[in-house]
């Protein structure tokens, strides 16, 4: 009996198999892991991850730097901002087969090696910056950013600066009286 053309066919013209989902092992790519080296706050690492990892899944579970969050995963809420050559980004928005390479700063950079706050840090506990602190790193890496670029950067500037990081708590004035009084010197 023949059988009407096009029914079960994919577009390529091969009918999935029962049982098959897209988008397993059984897709070709999908799971083949690629090597990507980085340097994350002066240090290399070399790991072969998926194509599909996020930049900021690869900095938590691969590298095990928890200092960055991960919130919206759209990004929308800036907590998951890292440096990329020395620019702020959002890396649930980044792939870590793009990061191959970079160099990357996280927020575990900014303290000394024996735990002692940079004046940003200081400036932040001093200014009651942070409450939950889920938002902070971002915050921290993006005043980074924009202190290296604007040493001392205005109110306005600084608000500027971290309009795209969400604070659900501090209502942002003591974030950007940190970043302003950082810019002064402290
Ligand atoms: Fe990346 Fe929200 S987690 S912007
Ligand atoms: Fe809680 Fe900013 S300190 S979200």
């Amino acid at each position: 009996m023949n059988e009407s053309p096009g029914i079960n066919e994919s577009p390529a013209g091969e009918s999935p198999g029962a049982g098959e989902t897209p988008g397993t092992s059984e897709t070709p790519g999908v799971d083949e892991r690629h090597p990507v080296a980085v340097s994350v706050n002066g240090q290399t690492y070399r790991r072969e991850v998926e194509a599909r990892l996020t930049l900021g899944d690869f900095i938590r579970d691969e590298l095990g730097l928890t200092g960055t969050h991960i919130g919206c995963e759209h990004g929308v809420c800036g907590a998951c901002t890292v440096l990329f050559n020395g620019a702020a980004v959002r890396s649930c928005l980044l792939l870590a087969v793009q990061a191959d390479g970079a160099e990357l700063e996280t927020v575990e950079s900014l303290a000394s090696a024996d735990g002692g706050l940079n004046p940003l840090q200081q400036a932040f506990q001093e200014s009651h910056a942070l409450q939950c602190g889920f938002c902070t790193p971002g915050m921290l890496l993006t005043a980074t950013a924009l202190l290296r670029e604007n040493p001392r950067p205005t109110r306005a500037e600084a608000r500027e600066a971290i309009s795209g990081n969400l604070c659900r708590c501090t209502g942002y004035a003591p974030i950007i009286t940190a970043i302003v009084q950082t810019g002064q010197g402290g």
